[in-house]
Parts: structure tokens; C-alpha cells; sequence
């Protein structure tokens, strides 16, 4: 059944990811075409919460023109605005306040009669959060340059970031050739290994490590003497930023705090390399591709994507669908509940066709059983 919807809230929370500003576009866009105002809350919740001029913005045809293939968001967005968990001064001291409730009232205040959550995985589970608290109705929109949102085929965010690792990836052959080296390059993913293995088999590395698949240094020494062997005196590495060693621990740069609870995570890269530079004698270099893989604008199919998923969320809205995410599956956009993503990760699915072709390629993923990378034997490159 139909439902008339008057007046829409979008926010954008947790890591930035190219497309946020095509999804900004289409929602409003659409929303105005059926008549509905849009408002922007701006820093994640931080525009609802906090008493400043200029929290809650109106986006209107002239605030989203120009917008669509612009990196980061017009919103600005926030990891540290957990509504349940909301940083907040306290005499002297700035402590975790449950301010979901105090959110919820002005929601209802300001006359809005859905919200559009854009974020990555904790934004959708703090979404359905606040859906039990009392928000009226909720349709998130994944975005991370991870991939790892649970009942959505893609994300936006994730083509741009293996298109900028693959390139990456690319320019490293060159000057890792040319001084005989072993280059092992750190890619973002969190507790998934989506962008490395996707860079990692495109950019044509020889081995990938995801935090999916724990590695043994055993297997990508094999890998690296194995190519030496044949000839080829440099070998590239992916790794993403969680992969973790058979018994070993993740590496972490930041346990994260009581506001965002979760760790931060980076130099995997420079462990491996230490570690295959002893265990070889070879010359190795790490780099770690951070926040390049998040900046700038959108590629095309991230921007559709993006389109697509603003577009969705109004349609479903005014259709009087219940809350919940839109998904990509099978090429089109649906709804799915939020309790079906949210507490969830989309991990790589290790028996899936990608991570076959790479090992029928000879890539190695550092599980690999003695012997299995004979000198002679077939090789990613
Ligand atoms: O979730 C997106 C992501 O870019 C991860 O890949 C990365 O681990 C994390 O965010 C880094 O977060 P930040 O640098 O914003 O603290």
C-alpha cells in the first residue's frame, strides 16, 4: 500500500566512501519529484544531538547540483557518534552517554517521518538500533569501500578502492622488478579480505593474504623462492590490513576506545616484509595504501550503484515498505530487513569462482601445503 511520506532525514556515518554524494543526489532528487522534503543531518547524528546552528541542513535541487562524482560527503560524517555510546562532556571529563532516546524525541520533533541511514555495517546495526527505539521508519544504504556489508551483493565505494589498489598494484611491478625486491603492499578491508583479493588478482600478484584464509610464512617463502627459481627475482604481495598469521594475532595500530569500539587496524605489511626478508635474505619493501583507496570521487559504476541505492530507498519509502536496507542482489536493487544485516559481516566466499581462478593461477594464499610451489611448477606471473 502506498503511504504518503511529507518529510525525509539522510545522514552519512562511519568511514567515508566515494559515492556518498551520488546517493545524497538521487534521494533528494527524488524525494522532490514526489513532493517530499529533505533534510541532511550533518556528522552522522551529531546535527540531531547536539544544539548547533546549521545541524540539520535542507537539501534541495541546489544543494546536491555538482555533487555526484565529488569524493567524501556534504554532510561530513562521524565514527565516533554511536547514539548509544555518544561522546559527551560531563563536567570535565567527555564520557559514552546512551543519547538514543533524547534523538528519537527530536526525530519526532522536527515532523520527520523516515530516515535514511547511509553507512557501513555499524551504521545499519545502530539503524535498527533506533528502529527499536522508536524511530518511525529506517531505510539504511550500504556504503564501505570494504565490501563487508552482510545481504548485499556489493557496496559502493568498493569498485573506486580496487580500481585505485589495482592501479596501485600496477606501478609497483615496475620499480619492485627493477631492484629484484619483495614489495608487499597493505590494502584496506577490516576483517574481510574483498579489496585485496580482487587488487591482488587483477594487479597480478603473486601472493594474497586475507584475513579469510590465515597464512604461513613457510608457504609464501616457497612462493617467492619458487619464482626465483624460474627467473623472476621480485615477487608482489597483497595483504589486507586484517589478515593474520596460522596462531598469530591481528595487527593492530589502535585498540579503539569506549566511543568507537572498535579496533583499528595497519602494519601487516611491514610485519611480512621483516619477516620474508629474514627468512630469504632478500631485499623487501612494505607500503600501505591507506586512505588513498577512500579519496576522491566515484567510478562509474560506484556512482550508478549510488544512484541506484538513493533512488531505491525513496521508492521503497513511499511504496509503504517496512524498514530496511536496499541490497543488490542478482543485478537489481531490493529491501531486506535490517535485523537480516545487522551483527552480520559478508566474509569472501573462499570456495567462490574468484578465489579458485586465482589458485588455479598459482597465486599463493599462504596456506598452501609444503612443497605444493615447485620450482618449475606453474605461477601467477
Ligand atoms: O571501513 C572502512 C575503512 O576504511 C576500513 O577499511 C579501515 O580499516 C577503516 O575504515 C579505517 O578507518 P579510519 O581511518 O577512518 O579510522
Amino acid at each position: 500500500m502506498p503511504r504518503t511520506i511529507r518529510k525525509i532525514a539522510i545522514n552519512t556515518g562511519g568511514g567515508d566512501a566515494p559515492g556518498l554524494n551520488a546517493v545524497l543526489r538521487s534521494v533528494t532528487l527524488a524525494a522532490i519529484e514526489r513532493g517530499i522534503e529533505v533534510w541532511g543531518i550533518k556528522h552522522g547524528y551529531r546535527g540531531l544531538l547536539e544544539d548547533e546552528p546549521g545541524g540539520l541542513v535542507r537539501l534541495d535541487r541546489d544543494a546536491v547540483r555538482g555533487i555526484m562524482h565529488l569524493g567524501g560527503t556534504i554532510l561530513g560524517t562521524a565514527n565516533r557518534g554511536d547514539p548509544f555510546h555518544y561522546p559527551t562532556q560531563e563536567g570535565d571529563k567527555v564520557v559514552p552517554k546512551d543519547r538514543s532516546g533524547e534523538l528519537v524525541e527530536r526525530f519526532r520533533r522536527e515532523g520527520f517521518d523516515a530516515l535514511v541511514a547511509v553507512g557501513g555495517d555499524g551504521s545499519m546495526r545502530i539503524a535498527n538500533a533506533l528502529l527499536e527505539r522508536g524511530l518511525p521508519l529506517v531505510v539504511g544504504v550500504p556504503k564501505t569501500i570494504d565490501n563487508d556489508v552482510y545481504g548485499t551483493e556489493l557496496t559502493f565505494g568498493f569498485d573506486t578502492a580496487v580500481s585505485i589498489a589495482t592501479e596501485a598494484i600496477d606501478r609497483l611491478h615496475s620499480t619492485t622488478e627493477a631492484h629484484e625486491r619483495v614489495m608487499v603492499v597493505e590494502v584496506m578491508g577490516r576483517h574481510t579480505g574483498w579489496i585485496a583479493l580482487r587488487s591482488g588478482i587483477a594487479g597480478g600478484a603473486d601472493a594474497i593474504l586475507i584475513p579469510e584464509i590465515p597464512f604461513s610464512y613457510e608457504s609464501i617463502v616457497q612462493k617467492v623462492l619458487q619464482r626465483e627459481s624460474r627467473g623472476r627475482r621480485f615477487s608482489i604481495i597483497v595483504a589486507a590490513e586484517g589478515a593474520c598469521p596460522k596462531g598469530g594475532d591481528l595487527t593492530v595500530r589502535d585498540a579503539g576506545d569506549e566511543f568507537r569500539r572498535v579496533v583499528v587496524l595497519g602494519g601487516v605489511a611491514e610485519r611480512v616484509a621483516k619477516e620474508i626478508a629474514a627468512r630469504t635474505g632478500k631485499e623487501t619493501r612494505s607500503m600501505v595504501l591507506g586512505h588513498l583507496q577512500r579519496g576522491g570521487g566515484p567510478t562509474t559504476f560506484d556512482r550508478l550503484l549510488a544512484l541506484r541505492f538513493g533512488a531505491g530507498a525513496v521508492r521503497f519509502l513511499v511504496q509503504g515498505c517496512e524498514s530496511g536496507m536496499v541490497a543488490l542482489r542478482c543485478h537489481r536493487v531490493e529491501l531486506i530487513p535490517l535485523a537480516e544485516t545487522a551483527g552480520r559481516t559478508k566474509t569472501v566466499d573462499l570456495d567462490g569462482d574468484t578465489v579458485t581462478t586465482a589458485r588455479e593461477m598459482g597465486i599463493c594464499f599462504g596456506d598452501e601445503a609444503p612443497g605444493h610451489f615447485a620450482p618449475g611448477g606453474t605461477a601467477a606471473s
